[in-house]
Order: C-alpha cells, then structure tokens, then sequence
C-alpha cells in the first residue's frame, strides 16, 4: 500500500484540522457536491463539503442527515454569505453539530463566524484582500482558502499564483490556508504545500467523478473542453457589478448577457433595489447551473468549470483521483 510520507507530512496540519486523511478539500459545487460525491470524497481520505447554494434550511437539513448515512467521516458545509436565511441555515449546521463551515461569497456578515463557532463549528473563509484575510482571521475565523482566477464558479480577478505568493509567506505560519483553483495534479499541490498551505481545494477535478451525479452529458463537455474553453463571464453594465463566473463557453454564456441587461433595466426602472439585483443574478446561476448538471441541457445550462477541465478526460472514481493526486505530489518531492 502506498504512503505518500512527504506529502502527508506537508498536509498534517491541514489534516489535523479537517479531521480528514488528506488535506484535500472538495470545494464545494452547487447541485454537485451533494450527499453522494460528498460522502464519497470523505470516505476516500479528502474532505467533502455540502454546497447549501440556494437551498432552504429544510433542504439543508435533509441533506446534511442523507449524508451522514453514507459516512462516518468529517464534511463540511458551504453557505452562501448573501442567502437571506444565513443565520436559520447555521442553525441546521448547529442541529447537526457540523464541524466544518465554510462561508462563501462574500464577507461574513456580522454575527455569522460568531454563531457557527458558538456551536463548536470551525469556520473556513474566502478573503479577497491579504488585509481582509488577516481581519477575519484575527477575529475568530479559523481558517482561509485562497481561490485564484483559474478556478470554476465565482471568482475573483488574481490568479492563484499570484495569490499564494501574496498570502502564503504572509500567513501560514501563524493560520492555516487552503489553496484552491486551477489544481489538477499532484505536482501543483506539492509546490502550494511547501509554500506553506495547510492543503487544497479542488472541484473541477472532482465534478466528473464516478460517484458525481452530474448529467453524462454534462461529464461529456467536460472531456472535450480543454484550458481555453473555459471563460470568465463578463460585466455588461457598469451599474451593476456582477461577480464573474467561469464556465465552458456555450448559449448559455450568451444569455447571461442578455439577463444582465433584464436585471440592468429593473434597477433603472427602480422596480428592484441593488441587493435585489444582485440576488437575481445569482439566481439565475443556480438555475442555469441546475439545468447543465441535473437536466443535462448543456447548450442553454451553465457549464461551470475552472480552466484544470482540460485535465479531466473521463469519468474516474474518487478513489483513484485521490491517489493518483497524491502518487503525483509524492513523486514530485521525491525528486526534488
Ligand atoms: C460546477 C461548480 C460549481 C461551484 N459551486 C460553488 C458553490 O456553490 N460555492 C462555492 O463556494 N464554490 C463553488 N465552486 C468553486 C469550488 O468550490 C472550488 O473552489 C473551485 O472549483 C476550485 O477551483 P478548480 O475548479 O480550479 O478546482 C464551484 C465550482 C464548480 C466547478
């Protein structure tokens, strides 16, 4: 049986935390990362994590309850920072004594790092700025990911190289940080763990696994596409800033464009207010994502993928990409 000593030895830390064998994080990917794949990449020695996305505090519940029937093992929960039931959707995490939250997309708003460790949950967030990290990380959240420009979903505007060489020699000595985006091999999880990180977070690489309910259709795009094919969306009017998202280009693209004008013309109009709008759009990204990934309608639906897909080239269970990530790592600090 293999053992992967030196990449192990990296990941203690971030494993310790995580409660996991490996301090590898499946981010979180709406309608992806639910019971199964989650349950999956626990069971395999990563760390699965529940993507809330826009479910309600009933939904949550079930799921959360569904997947502990299909591991013993730690996994954690992503809430979205901007869902309007935040605070009742911690309190499904504290009903379930969750380890693990992650809060995503945006800032934590007041009270939330608070109330998730109130019931003994640690925090994981995302930070856009080193100053913002180092903020969140001095006021009770107990851990980061950095997420670079590379990745799948929302992003922001650096990439993940660039991010780690920012924040890594800044704060992993003192915090534990995960580096997500654009991850598809083992290699690059070596050289982001001697760098510091705490360990890493991929979902690309994960979305087509065996055990991922997506749509065949959807896991077929994602073997054809390569590097290039996935695009971050763009901002067609100023007045309303929307967070970029990257995805394999198809119709769908075109007619987020097209939505943006919709969403644009009702702030004009002064039908909806701006966090209305925002809501809106991210709506309409759960919907058009639920279409690609559950219904398989892969020329109107949001193919969601970070620019590793072009690795992804058939369906594997999580198992082996786990160890072939870590066979990699190995291989490359045994070389160095
Ligand atoms: C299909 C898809 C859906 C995603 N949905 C979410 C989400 O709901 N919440 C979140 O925090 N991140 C989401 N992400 C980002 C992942 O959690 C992860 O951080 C990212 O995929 C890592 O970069 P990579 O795709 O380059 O591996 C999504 C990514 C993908 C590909």
């Amino acid at each position: 049986m293999q053992v992967y000593d030196k990449t192990k030895a990296l990941m203690a830390r971030g494993a310790a935390f995580l409660g996991s064998e490996t301090a590898i994080l499946c981010g979180a990917m709406s309608w992806v990362s639910e019971r199964n794949l989650v349950a999956a990449i626990s069971n395999a020695g990563g760390f699965g994590v529940i993507a809330c996305g826009a479910m309600t505090p009933e939904l949550l519940d079930t799921e959360i309850a569904a997947t502990k029937a299909l591991t013993s093992r730690p996994f954690g929960v992503n809430l979205i920072t901007m869902h309007p039931q935040l605070f009742d959707l911690i309190g499904i995490c504290a009903k379930h004594k969750v380890g693990h939250v992650v809060l995503a997309g945006g800032i934590p708003p007041k009270g939330s790092v608070e109330a998730i460790k109130d019931f003994g949950g640690k925090v994981l967030v995302f930070a856009p700025t080193l100053a913002l990290a180092k903020k969140l990380l001095r006021s009770g959240a107990d851990a980061l990911v950095i997420e670079g420009m590379e990745a799948g979903g929302h992003i922001g505007p650096v990439s993940t190289s660039v991010l780690a060489q920012e924040f890594l020699p800044a704060l992993a000595e003192d915090f534990l940080v995960f580096v997500a985006g654009g991850i598809g091999r083992g290699d690059m999880i070596a050289a982001y763990l001697e760098m510091g990180a705490a360990g890493v977070q991929l979902g690309t690489r994960f979305a087509c696994a065996t055990e991922s309910i997506a749509h065949p259709d959807f896991k077929k795009a994602f073997f054809r596409a390569n590097a290039r094919d996935a695009i971050a969306s763009v901002q067609v009017d100023p007045r309303l800033p929307v967070i970029p998202v990257r995805a394999l280009k198809n119709k769908g693209t075109e007619e987020f464009t097209a939505k943006q004008r919709e969403v644009a013309q009702l702030l004009d109009d002064g039908a909806v207010e701006m966090g209305e709008a925002q809501l809106r759009i991210e709506h309409y990204w759960a919907g058009a994502l639920r279409r690609a990934v559950i219904d398989g309608d892969v020329e109107n639906g949001s193919l969601m993928a970070g620019q590793s897909v072009g690795m992804v080239t058939a369906e594997e269970p999580v198992t082996d990409i786990i160890a072939r990530l870590l066979a990699e790592s190995e291989a490359a600090l045994t070389a160095r």
